[in-house]
């Protein structure tokens, strides 16, 4: 494994996979980890036999850092495996080999502990947007006027406050997809999954969605595993980005990023900025070294 020692500001730290293995391997810790992925593989069959390798060999540990919430960003180019990774996760998708595990809990299920933003929208066409952003709590048993209240938060905090009493189908895409994000923040799950959640948002909204969810991230203290292609995006989220080779995908580098001390859309203009986004496109274009 070959490594960079973080340095002048700009700078970041790089783990990356042997050449000739193919596959970062992270060193494992020896406190229990927040998440678990251990030899992960994943393999589809389709219904004629024929077989798709998504995932192989993919093993990380994300540690809970008390009092600080944590956003790993996976960086993958379209196709690789990266929503394949998310449902193992998740607990909607069995792996093939390997496991996932939570808490120090195998994952064999879907849990309230971890809440998806799925890539594509998932609204309940049947329910008003503040009913479909209360769904989980309704589920849990919390009384309405309770639910209410974080209603209003969470629908304010997507800006959609003024359409809460719309039906899906008279959102756009970009707002059907903050409904999905709310009614999954709303649960407080302690492990967040994002798959690309702000793809369809303009950059304006993109920019306003990623604040809230680092203001979300600090106040709940919680873990978010998103993923996304955009490297700008992947920078100005993460505390930790994972870069994923073409399928079937595993990890190429483990990427810290240097600790930003203002986290604004300023900040994304700034030669600090520029300098890891530049080392990022760097690794994605030339081979592992
Ligand atoms: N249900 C499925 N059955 C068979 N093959 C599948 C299935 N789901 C995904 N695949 C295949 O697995 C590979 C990885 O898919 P996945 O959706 O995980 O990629 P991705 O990295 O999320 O791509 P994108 O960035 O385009 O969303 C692809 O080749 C895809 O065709
Ligand atoms: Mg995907």
């Amino acid at each position: 494994m070959s490594s960079e020692v973080k340095g002048e500001p700009g700078t970041v730290a790089v783990e990356s996979a042997q050449q000739k293995k193919g596959s970062y391997v992270a060193k494992q810790s020896t406190q229990q980890p927040k998440l678990r992925i251990e030899d992960l593989g994943v393999t589809y069959v389709d219904r004629a036999g024929k077989t798709t390798e998504a995932v192989r060999e993919v093993t990380l540990d994300i540690e809970d850092k008390p009092g600080c919430g944590e956003i790993i960003v996976f960086l993958g180019p379209s196709g690789c495996g990266k929503s394949t990774i998310l449902k193992a996760v998740a607990g909607i998708l069995p792996p093939t080999r390997g496991q996932v595990v939570v808490d120090g809990q195998p994952v064999v299920d879907v849990g309230r502990d971890r809440g998806m933003v799925f890539q594509t929208y998932t609204s309940f066409g049947w329910l008003t947007v503040r009913d479909n952003v209360e769904y989980g709590l309704r589920l849990q048993g919390i009384p309405k006027e309770q639910r209410r209240q974080q209603s209003d938060k969470y629908l304010k905090a997507v800006g959609l406050y003024d359409f809460a009493d719309r039906y899906p189908k008279d959102l756009s895409g970009g707002m059907k997809q903050r409904v999905a994000i709310a009614r999954t923040l709303i649960n407080k799950p302690k492990l967040v999954l994002m798959d690309e959640p702000f793809g369809a948002l303009d950059p304006q909204t993109r920019w306003g969605m990623q604040s809230l969810l680092l203001d979300i991230s600090r106040e709940e203290d919680n873990t978010i595993l998103f993923v996304t292609h955009d490297v700008s995006e992947a920078v100005y989220l993460a505390d930790t980005i994972y870069v994923l080779a073409p399928r079937p995908t595993h990890i190429l580098h483990r990427v810290d990023v240097p600790f930003f001390a203002t986290r604004d859309v300023g900040l994304k203009s700034s030669t600090e900025f520029r300098n890891v986004e530049k080392k990022l496109l760097d690794l994605i274009y030339a081979p592992a070294t």
